[in-house]
């Protein structure tokens, strides 16, 4: 039984938030600790850090930088319902999410999988006479140095992880020098592992030396951590959509097209590479993980092939369904950094209810994938300007200085008229406060 079921003794949680948007801020506190059962006062506050938390985590801390915590709501993913804490800036993206979970719900949910968390750490090996000679030395010695490595992280060893192989890559047309790389393949199990990883390579590195007579030079992970990648997948029905007047075939083949000229252009690609990554980015942030690292994978797993491509791919299956998948390196953690330091990301990883690396991971790449489909989406239909102009107009009714069920009303109101100013706000605001 989850902790969340055991903490309010059911088993019927759902992720569906009914008329969350439309709630005030306190009221929308009010029904997530009602609906999970949770204490998530953490995630109410400022920041949901103290300046004096924060001085601990990193060097000249003046203050806490906050950014707006959302939740996406209705994801199902591996028959599983989840709710998802989103640390983003942009308007749209928590909205998008929610709304593409939502079809894809109501056609079975996202099923996602991801590999074990095995990391990549690299050494460098100069000063080589005989590349092949080293080669071979190094594959004779394998399993002293797994061993070495794994005396170098014991914990690590007794959570379950370790060394698990070493590869060779012989980079002969390197500039300066001619050069071998060792890749240590090591699983860290759930934590994102960059410390452990970086403190193994450090140790491994002179038996290294010793085997090959070369010198270590960098010892460090890699980010293009391929051997740790997640794959999300979704199946729509056509008719969920439809809206307004766009039927829903039509909106099917209009995504598939708009994926055909990512696949075709990396100026595309890259366009919307990042409109997955407004997803994943954001579940990230709120957890606590090393966002920088997971985007530096993505973009290299992207341009795999010599050449830059999308991430995600969507296509119409036999059936006349819309067909997605997405996948990308993912190297995450729930234990470790800033997933426990940070009580807001511990909160946030509280809320989701995911115990394991992988199973984070396989929630983050369902939304990366809904992420995509709400960008494709109105792409392909309606523009992205129309909701975008719907929570600038939130904004304007904020600034004009509306309050609770007043900035949803000023805000349509504006939008339906298609008169978006702050002028306009306040005049909708004043004729409100009259009646
Ligand atoms: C904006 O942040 C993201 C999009 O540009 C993504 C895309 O074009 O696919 C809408």
């Amino acid at each position: 039984m989850s902790e969340r079921q055991s903490e309010t003794g059911t088993s019927d949680f759902s992720s569906r938030l009914t008329g969350f948007y439309d709630l005030d801020l306190e009221q929308r506190r009010a029904l997530l600790t009602k609906q999970t059962g949770l204490d998530l006062s953490a995630l109410f506050g400022p920041g949901g850090l103290t300046p004096n938390q924060a001085d601990a985590m990193i060097e000249n801390v003046v203050g806490v930088f906050g950014l707006p915590l959302g939740i996406a709501a209705n994801f199902l993913v591996n028959e599983r319902e989840v709710l998802v804490p989103m640390a983003i800036e942009e308007p749209s993206v928590v909205a998008g999410a929610s709304h593409m979970a939502k079809l894809v719900r109501d056609s079975g949910g996202f099923q996602a999988k991801a590999d074990p968390s095995h990391m990549i750490g690299q050494i460098q090996l100069l000063d080589l006479t005989d590349l092949a000679a080293a080669e071979s030395a190094l594959l004779a010695a394998e399993s002293e140095i797994l061993s070495t490595a794994n005396a170098a992280s014991a914990r690590m060893v007794e959570l379950g992880g370790g060394a698990r192989g070493v590869e060779l890559r012989r980079l002969e047309n390197a500039p300066v020098s001619p050069m071998l790389v060792v890749h240590l393949i090591y699983d860290t199990v759930d934590s994102m592992g960059a410390n452990t990883i970086n403190t193994v390579l450090e140790s491994v590195a002179p038996l290294t030396e010793a085997i090959t007579g070369g010198r270590a030079h960098l010892r460090i992970l890699s980010n293009l951590a391929d051997r740790r990648l997640v794959r999300a997948s979704c199946k729509i029905q056509p008719e969920t959509l439809s809206f307004e007047q766009f039927a829903g075939p039509q909106v099917r083949d209009g995504i598939v097209e708009a994926w055909a000229f990512a696949a075709a252009d990396p100026y595309r690609a890259a366009t919307h590479n990042k409109g997955i990554m407004n997803g994943i980015d954001a579940v990230l942030i709120a957890t606590g993980n090393d966002w920088r690292a997971v985007e530096a994978g993505a973009h290299a797993y992207a341009s795999r092939s010599g050449r830059y491509a999308p991430l995600t791919r969507w296509w119409v299956d036999d059936k006349g369904w819309l067909g997605g998948e997405l996948e990308l390196p993912m190297a995450v953690g729930t234990v470790g950094g800033a997933t426990r330091a940070h009580p807001a990301a511990k909160a946030c990883l509280r809320l989701m209810q995911v115990e394991t690396a992988q199973q984070l991971s396989e929630v983050v790449a369902s939304v990366g994938l809904a992420q995509n489909l709400a960008a494709l989406r109105a792409l392909a239909t309606e523009g992205i300007q129309r909701g975008h102009m719907g929570l600038h107009a939130r904004q304007l009714a904020m600034a004009a200085g509306a309050s609770g069920s007043q900035i949803e009303r000023i805000a349509r109101l504006m939008v339906q008229d298609g008169e978006v100013g702050l002028e306009r706000a306040q005049e909708l605001l004043d004729h409100l406060n009259r009646d």
